[in-house]
C-alpha cells in the first residue's frame, strides 16, 4: 500500500492539512476527512453532478479527482456560499422561494456550479441556464423551477 501524502488545502477560506491516500477521492475527501457532508456522493463516476465544488473558482466534480490533487489549491462547497449564518446567498435565497428543490440531494452540486455560472454571466438567458445545468440529474423538479430559480437570483445579483 502506498504511504500517505499530505494533502492541504483551503477550503471555504479554512486551511487543512490531512493525510490522505493517493486512491482516495476528493468527495471522499472532503465528507469523511473534512466533515463537510454538504457536498453530495450519488453516482461516483461523473455523470449525476451532485460532487460539484469549485476549484479554484470552477466547477468540478469531485469524484472524478483524487484528494492528493487538490494539494495547494482552493475549494469551495456549498458550506461556503451563505455570507453569514443567518443570511442565505441569493441563488440559496431564490432556490427556496421558487421551489428549486425537493429532496435536495442535487441540490448543492447545483448551487456550485450556478454560483459559477451567474458570476461570469450577469444575466445568462434561459437557455444558457439549461445547458449549464445539464451536467446534473435531478430525479424531482423537472428543472423548472430551478431554472426559474436561477433567473430570479441572477436579475437580484444584477441590479445589486
Ligand atoms: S457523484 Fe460525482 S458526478 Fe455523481
Ligand atoms: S431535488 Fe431531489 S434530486 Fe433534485
Amino acid at each position: 500500500m502506498s504511504a500517505p501524502e499530505r494533502v492541504r488545502v483551503a477550503v471555504n477560506g479554512t486551511f487543512y492539512e490531512r493525510p490522505a491516500e493517493p486512491r482516495l477521492l476528493l468527495s471522499d475527501f472532503i465528507r469523511h476527512d473534512l466533515g463537510l457532508t454538504g457536498t453530495h456522493v450519488g453516482c461516483e463516476h461523473g455523470v449525476c453532478g451532485a460532487c460539484t465544488v469549485l476549484l479554484d473558482g470552477e466547477p468540478v466534480r469531485s469524484c472524478l479527482l483524487f484528494a492528493v490533487q487538490a494539494d495547494g489549491r482552493e475549494i469551495t462547497t456549498v458550506e461556503g456560499l451563505a455570507p453569514a449564518s443567518e443570511t442565505l446567498h441569493p441563488l440559496q435565497a431564490a432556490f427556496r422561494e421558487c421551489h428549486g428543490l425537493q429532496c435536495g440531494f442535487c441540490t448543492p452540486g447545483i448551487l456550485m456550479t450556478m454560483t459559477a455560472l451567474l458570476r461570469d454571466q450577469l444575466d445568462p438567458d434561459e437557455s444558457t441556464v439549461r445547458e449549464a445545468l445539464s451536467g446534473h440529474l435531478c430525479r424531482c423538479t423537472g428543472y423548472q423551477h430551478i431554472v426559474q430559480a436561477v433567473r430570479l437570483a441572477a436579475e437580484r445579483m444584477a441590479a445589486r
